[in-house]
């Protein structure tokens, strides 16, 4: 709907912070400082319950703008429709069990309320409540209800919640929340909303004894760009993580692991309903047939050990076979590859794609190092269909955007009748 009230070009964006009445409410504090440094003109609009938790003067100090909870106050404005018309982006964080149903059934007895059905821009809630709220099949509903409408609903971090318990439920750190922000209103693509994608990043560490392990280079930067993208995308994402010292994405629902057969298991357990699984892990091929239960010692006049290797599961190749023939969920795998005697980084790539069954290769070049713990790379997206996608250097948040595209291009062409 076009207004007279319409964003005017170079004016700061508007955003509404909608706050939910949780303990996590202090935290949005936090998360407002961060929009407003990134030159957004914010509006607070908490619940009634918000306001027990966190107060107006708080709200207001912080935002250089009265607050209110109401659609009683400054009527003359219209507060409760010209909010949500004029907003580039609506947040709303944390966005409680209650408040999640509330914008599911369209209940407009607030100011927050209205906003939501007046806002026409894009919106993103993140959750934070106990894990059996977000678990129950109500609150799920109402997620799933918001998801189909185009609303980018945040998976909950897992870690430490209000009391002595733990598990999915806690708000996103603020600083992710922003970052999802921050790429909605620069014209982030929302072309995966509705698409539940699972991602492998990092390297696994394959023991030798209790402070030993045999790994691998990968930092995990593209894998966790890709998750990145992915939600900023309106993807639901869950980040099978190994050995990755990166702050986890907001929203995507993080599973740690250290093993090959760690990641195995986790990227089996995880892969049903997906539509998307991109294997960006560096995983070990061979792993130590024993592990010592001791650490291992030096026999000064001893000969050095011998460590007898196995082969780890091929999980990429595992996930294809599971998959059968059904087109769903698109595989995605990648390719370290350097140029050797028996051919080029590309030869290696195309017989790899074949030889694994996937439906996307991204391969990359990494003779003399030249990928791994960089912020940028060069990439060659090869498709099954024999077409590839040349990306030369960029970013990796640019390299994943890139992969992410040739995804929803297959996407569309495996959903066409
Ligand atoms: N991969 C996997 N399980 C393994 C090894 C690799 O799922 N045990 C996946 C990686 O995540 C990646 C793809 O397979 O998506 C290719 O990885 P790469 O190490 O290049 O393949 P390998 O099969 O190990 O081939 P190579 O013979 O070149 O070592």
């Amino acid at each position: 709907m076009t207004t007279s009230d319409d964003p005017v070009a170079g004016a700061p964006p508007s955003v509404v912070l909608g706050v939910g009445g949780g303990i996590a409410a202090y935290k949005a504090a936090e998360l407002l400082r961060r929009l407003r440094a990134h030159g957004c003109d914010v509006t607070v609009v908490p619940t009634r319950a918000a306001l027990r938790f966190v107060g107006e003067p708080t709200w207001s100090a912080l935002s250089g703008k009265p607050v209110s909870a109401e659609v009683w106050d400054d009527v003359h404005e219209v507060p409760h429709v010209r909010l949500g018309q004029q907003a580039a982006l609506v947040v709303i964080a944390p966005a409680t069990a209650d408040l999640l149903a509330r914008a599911a059934q369209g209940l407009a007895d607030d100011l927050l309320g209205n906003v939501l059905l007046t806002a026409s821009c894009p919106v993103v809630m993140a959750p934070a409540m106990h894990t059996e709220m977000w678990e129950h099949a109500a609150t799920q509903a109402n997620v799933a209800t918001l998801r189909s409408r185009g609303i980018i609903v945040l998976d909950p971090a897992v870690g430490r919640l209000t009391g002595a318990d733990s598990g999915p439920g806690r708000l996103p750190e603020p600083d992710a929340i922003a970052e999802v922000c921050f790429a909605v209103l620069a014209g982030s693509k929302t072309d995966l909303i509705g698409t539940q994608v699972l991602i492998s990043a990092g390297g696994t560490r394959e023991a030798l004894d209790p402070v030993r392990f045999l790994g691998n280079r990968s930092s995990g930067k593209q894998g966790y760009a890709l998750a990145t993208r992915a939600l900023a995308r309106g993807a639901t994402v869950t980040l099978v993580s190994a050995n990755v010292d990166l702050p986890a994405p907001a929203g995507a629902a993080v599973v740690s692991v250290e093993s090959a057969q760690d990641l195995h298991d986790a990227m089996m357990a995880h892969s049903h309903d997906c539509d998307v699984i991109v294997m960006a892990a560096a995983v070990a091929d061979f792993r130590p047939r024993h592990v010592a239960g001791y650490k291992m010692k030096k026999q000064d006049d001893g000969p050095a050990p011998t460590i007898d290797l196995e082969r780890t599961t091929d999980v990429l190749a595992e996930l294809v076979t599971s998959r059968g023939a059904r087109p769903t969920p698109l595989i995605v795998g990648f390719a370290a590859e350097t140029g050797d005697e028996h051919g080029d980084v590309l030869a290696h790539g195309q017989a790899k794609l074949v030889r694994k069954g996937c439906d996307l290769l991204v391969v990359n070049d990494v003779s003399a190092g030249q990928v791994f713990g960089r912020d940028d790379n060069a990439v060659v997206i090869l498709n099954r269909d024999g077409t590839s996608t040349v990306v030369g250097s960029a970013s990796k948040t640019d390299i994943a955007d890139a992969v992410l595209d040739v995804i929803v291009g297959q996407l569309l062409v495996n959903a066409a009748p």
